[in-house]
């Protein structure tokens, strides 16, 4: 009896490992040195994928716990294809800090885009902003007219590739534990979200996010905000994936 325990437990792990292998992919994140790239990394380890991570300067990669590492820059399209070759997903969560963000949120990012489309990657993933639904940089909506109006030619590039996409929105960002908070996923602008004043989402929840959309047609060709929501179940976002609009 207690072989027959040991050989089903043992036939369960397996099975279990061949369905996490089954789903593993090549994943790149750029950005990886950031404050969101490194839990999203750590992430998606644990969803079993191969992951590379794209870094400016190779000495920041030690510890982020990537299977392998390239040096590339958005705003030299000349280093991405490195960056991108056989990767499925190429996952973006770059930050220009505002200070030059028409060559990093706009045309690094289009840039990024334009090698996976070129890789033959199956989906971009792009970590955005909420406020980066205007169009004009002294829009009174939002604090940082430049940067939001850079990140929405940024995304509209994304979208115009033909590529598969996810484009996630977040809020204001802490550093803090994923997954003991809800989340609130949709259509959230900068005038919305100051009526709202969330507390600010954890960037680790934010990269829970991004983990999820990766591969998910719930999340495919979808453009949305996320901000925390003390009031939901931490995880509750999950389900609400396939009820978001299509862009
Ligand atoms: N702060 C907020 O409250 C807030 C709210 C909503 C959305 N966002 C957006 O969320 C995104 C991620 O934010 P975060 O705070 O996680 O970022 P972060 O910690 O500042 O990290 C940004 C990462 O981007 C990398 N990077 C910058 N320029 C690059 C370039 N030209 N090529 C390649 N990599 C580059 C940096 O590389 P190095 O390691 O080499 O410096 C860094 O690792 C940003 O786009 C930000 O605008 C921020």
């Amino acid at each position: 009896m207690t072989n027959r325990i040991f050989v089903a437990a043992a036939l369960l792990t397996a099975l279990v490992a061949d369905i996490a292998f089954a789903n593993a992919a090549n994943v790149v994140v750029v950005g990886a040195n950031g404050r969101t790239g490194k839990p999203l990394i750590k992430m998606l380890k644990e969803r079993g994928h191969h992951v590379r991570a794209s870094v400016r300067k190779a000495k920041t990669a030690a510890g982020l716990g990537a299977d392998e590492v390239v040096v590339a820059d958005i705003t030299k399209p000349e280093t991405l294809t490195a960056a991108v070759k056989g990767m499925d997903y190429v996952m973006c969560v770059t930050g220009s800090g505002g200070a030059d963000p028409a060559t990093t949120d706009n045309a690094g990012v289009a840039a990024l885009a334009d090698a996976a489309k070129a890789a033959g990657a199956k989906q971009f993933l792009l970590m955005s902003s909420i406020g980066a639904e205007v169009t004009s940089v002294d829009d009174p909506s939002v604090r940082i007219g430049k940067v939001m109006v850079a990140k929405n030619k940024g995304e509209a590039h994304v979208r115009a590739t033909g590529l598969p996409y996810t484009i996630v929105r977040p809020g204001g960002l802490a550093d803090c534990e994923p997954g003991k908070t809800g989340v609130s996923l949709g259509l959230v602008t900068a005038v919305q979200n100051r009526e709202i004043n969330p507390p600010a989402i954890c960037r680790a929840d934010v990269a829970a996010v991004m983990a999820e959309s990766l591969g998910n047609t719930a999340a495919m060709n979808k453009t949305f905000s996320a901000i925390a929501s003390p009031k939901d179940a931490p995880n509750a976002w999950k389900a609400k994936l396939k009820d978001l609009p299509r862009d």
